[in-house]
């Protein structure tokens, strides 16, 4: 099988030593340590085609990998030795930017900060943004309807896509590269591939929208007393400043703890220490000065009505950077002080502060040692609900509670009306747990999908379903 796929990839489009294959079988998070039979890297869509036909045929399971920064094991194999990794890193050209149809044609392995470069170089804007945008792929971006700190104004990765080209489970390329806004010709099928995690297809290409550009973002770190007061700024500075508010970030003390712990060169924001923290940038085509005026108004108002203990500006763009750094090196700090639990969840923003109290009150009474590290994207109702383990306890003793911990937050949310996956996605860490809170009609039909794409169950087994 190798040196047939090897005589469609060549040997750059292999991966074959032990020491170069080790990062394409682990997940970023090191929970998941797989084995592939072989990692393959095809450079063009024919190649992705001509190797899933190879597979196909000899039904040879395929897991599609992009920059390989699943936070559920989404693109790790399972430890059998006999699935193969298909990872679309090569595929990394830039096909077409058309700034008159506000789109570009890009291929699944471009690395999402350059995407967001290349836009900014003909003068638009590609919205999406996460922590790991230095490493995470379009294709994986799509593959799980990647949420991000953009997501209030801009909307999740499904929003920002109006046409894919995908390789299907027996190799058949469906050219769906379309650059149009409106396009009601029957079934929205790239819809069915966004955030299908691999199971569905290969994505090779997509046409992104890009939006404009805004001439200035103002950008403050606002100290609040907790999820409550967040709640409330949130409705306070869209009620005055509307739409231009693009972001709106919450972060409890301990998140800006373990950064300062573990994130060399970070600052605490402001003089004193607060409960909480809410990051807030307002995007506006008028000038920085006038930008920055306007944020400071509307904060000056939180402030008089009690929602804001204090407030930081930034002043610079270096200062602006900084008060990123706090937000989005979270993950990365609390991976570096040690194992945690996560659970990406979500419920109606009104509700936010109910799940706060109520899972942090069901935790306290059962696991009183446990650190909450709940943080992320309030004005999308989607908290990072993370438990990391005390200090004094053993990394097993952790996670042998972790079902019950997770049974305790996500119980909550749903009794919320909320989702136990906001942006991850399910890969294999919620595979199963998602049967006990999705409507069992809703799986079948999921299911059926599956069979029909997917008849012989080749495309990335053990993830979503
Ligand atoms: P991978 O991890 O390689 O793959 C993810 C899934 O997509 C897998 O199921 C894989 O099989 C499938 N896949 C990958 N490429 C393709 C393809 N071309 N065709 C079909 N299937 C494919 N996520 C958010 O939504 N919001 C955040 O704010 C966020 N912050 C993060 C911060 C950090 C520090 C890290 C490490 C991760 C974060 N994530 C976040 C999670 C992760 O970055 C996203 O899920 C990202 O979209 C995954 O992209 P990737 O290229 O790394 O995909
Ligand atoms: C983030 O928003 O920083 C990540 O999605 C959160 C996480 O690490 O759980
Ligand atoms: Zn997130």
């Amino acid at each position: 099988m190798k040196e047939e796929l090897r005589a469609i990839v060549g040997d750059r489009g292999l991966v074959e030593t032990a020491h170069e294959r080790e990062p394409y079988e682990v997940d970023w998070r090191g929970q998941y340590h797989g084995k592939a039979a072989i990692i393959v890297r095809p450079a063009t869509t024919d190649e992705v085609s001509r190797v899933v036909q190879v597979l196909s045929e000899a039904r040879i399971a395929i897991v599609p990998q992009g920059g390989n920064t699943s936070m559920c094991g989404g693109a790790t194999p399972d430890g059998s030795g006999t699935q193969v990794i298909v990872n679309l890193s090569r595929m990394n050209k830039v096909r077409a930017v058309d700034p008159n149809n506000n789109t570009m044609t890009v291929e699944a392995g471009c690395v999402l900060a350059e995407l967001q470069r290349v836009a900014n170089d003909a003068g638009r804007l590609f919205p999406l943004s996460l922590g790991a945008e230095g490493s995470c792929e379009i294709g994986g971006n799509l593959s799980t309807n990647a949420g991000g700190t953009g997501v209030l104004r801009y909307g999740n990765t499904r929003e920002l896509v109006l046409g894919l080209e995908v390789v299907l489970p027996d190799g058949r390329v469906w050219e769906g590269l379309r650059g149009l806004r409106k396009d009601n010709t029957g079934y929205d099928l790239k819809h069915l591939f966004v955030g299908a995690e691999g199971t569905l297809g290969i994505i090779t290409a997509a046409v992104l929208k890009l939006f404009p550009k805004p001439r200035a973002m103002a950008t403050a770190m606002a100290a609040v007393d907790g999820p409550a007061q967040a709640v409330a700024l949130l409705g306070k500075l869209r009620e005055t400043c509307g739409d231009r508010i693009t972001a709106f970030e919450f972060l409890p003390r301990i998140c800006v703890d373990l950064v300062l712990t573990h994130i060399r060169g970070s600052r605490d924001p402001l003089p004193a220490r607060h409960p909480a923290y809410v990051l807030v940038e307002l995007s506006d085509n008028a000038e920085i000065a006038v930008a920055n005026a306007t944020l400071e108004e509307a904060l000056g108002g939180a402030v008089e009505a009690g929602l804001v203990r204090d407030a930081a500006l930034a002043a610079s763009e270096a200062q602006r950077l900084a008060l990123w750094g706090l937000r989005e090196n979270i993950s990365e700090a609390q991976k570096l002080d040690g194992v945690s639990i996560k659970h990406d969840v979500s419920v109606p923003v009104s509700r936010v502060p109910e799940l706060y109290e109520r899972a942090g009150k069901a935790l306290a009474e059962k696991y009183p040692d446990i650190r909450i590290v709940a943080f992320g994207h309030v004005g999308d109702g989607n908290i990072h609900y993370n438990c990391s383990k005390s200090e004094r306890q053993a990394a097993e003793d952790f996670f042998r509670q972790g079902a019950d911990v997770n049974h305790i937050v996500y119980d909550v949310v749903h009794a919320l009306g909320g989702s136990i996956s906001a942006e991850h996605g399910l890969g294999q860490l919620k595979r199963d747990e998602i049967k006990r809170y999705k409507d069992p009609l809703e799986l079948e039909l999921m299911r059926n999908i599956k069979k029909t794409l997917d008849p012989h169950g080749i495309m990335n087994p053990g993830k979503v379903l």
